[in-house]
């Protein structure tokens, strides 16, 4: 299964599934990350970790649809299987969901459907609530609503501060993305969904 990961940020997920191929861990290849924003961190860790990162900014394309059709022309080059979005900071739009349907994944700081959106750990620590948690899904059109493939929940305690909960929500994400995807492709493979 070949990945393309789409990040916008620090890019800590995109280097936790890219530390889980390497050991093993992950039966997978990363590509290479898409970055839609020109001085995210993700440029450093992909330039540490030895994978291409590549920028497309939207806003020098007349359309969102030119600007995935460009995306696209360079995933096929690359015969990119999958597409994992993480931190990505953009609704997917019609052109990329058309090509690559049922083959791209996200993961979201909070137990949806609660908390979707921006800033998802802020709403649920000032919501109060006594726990939230991480999803990942498959991506729709719509913003953190399609099928969910995997869970894990997180506790609120009385002393958390948003930088605790922030650092419990992330150690769970970088476990749990590159174990939901390896279910993921496995299952796939099996059923010969695969063009490996
Ligand atoms: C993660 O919390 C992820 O759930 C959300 O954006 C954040 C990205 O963090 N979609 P990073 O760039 O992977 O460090």
């Amino acid at each position: 299964m070949k990945l393309a990961i789409f990040a916008s940020g620090s890019g800590s997920n995109a280097e936790a599934i890219i530390q889980s191929i390497k050991v093993g861990e992950l039966d997978a290849e990363a590509a290479l990350i898409i970055c839609d924003k020109p001085h995210a961190k993700v440029f450093e860790r992909a330039e540490r970790l030895g994978i291409p990162c590549v920028l497309f900014q939207p806003k020098t394309y007349s359309s969102k649809q030119k600007y995935e059709e460009e995306i696209i022309s360079l995933l096929r080059r690359e015969q990119i299987d999958f597409i994992v979005l993480a931190g990505y900071m953009r609704l997917i739009g019609s052109t990329m969901l058309g090509e690559y349907e049922g083959k791209i994944v996200n993961i979201h700081p909070s137990l949806l459907p609660a908390f979707p959106g921006l800033d998802a750990i802020g709403q649920a620590f000032d919501a109060k609530v006594k726990e939230t948690g991480v999803t990942i899904h498959y991506v729709d059109e719509g913003m953190d609503t399609g099928p969910i493939v995997a869970q894990e929940t997180v506790s609120i305690d009385y002393n958390e501060t948003r930088e605790t909960l922030t650092k419990k929500i992330q150690q769970v994400e970088h476990r749990l993305y590159p174990k939901t995807l390896q279910k993921i492709f496995s299952e796939r493979k099996v059923g010969g969904e695969t063009n490996e």
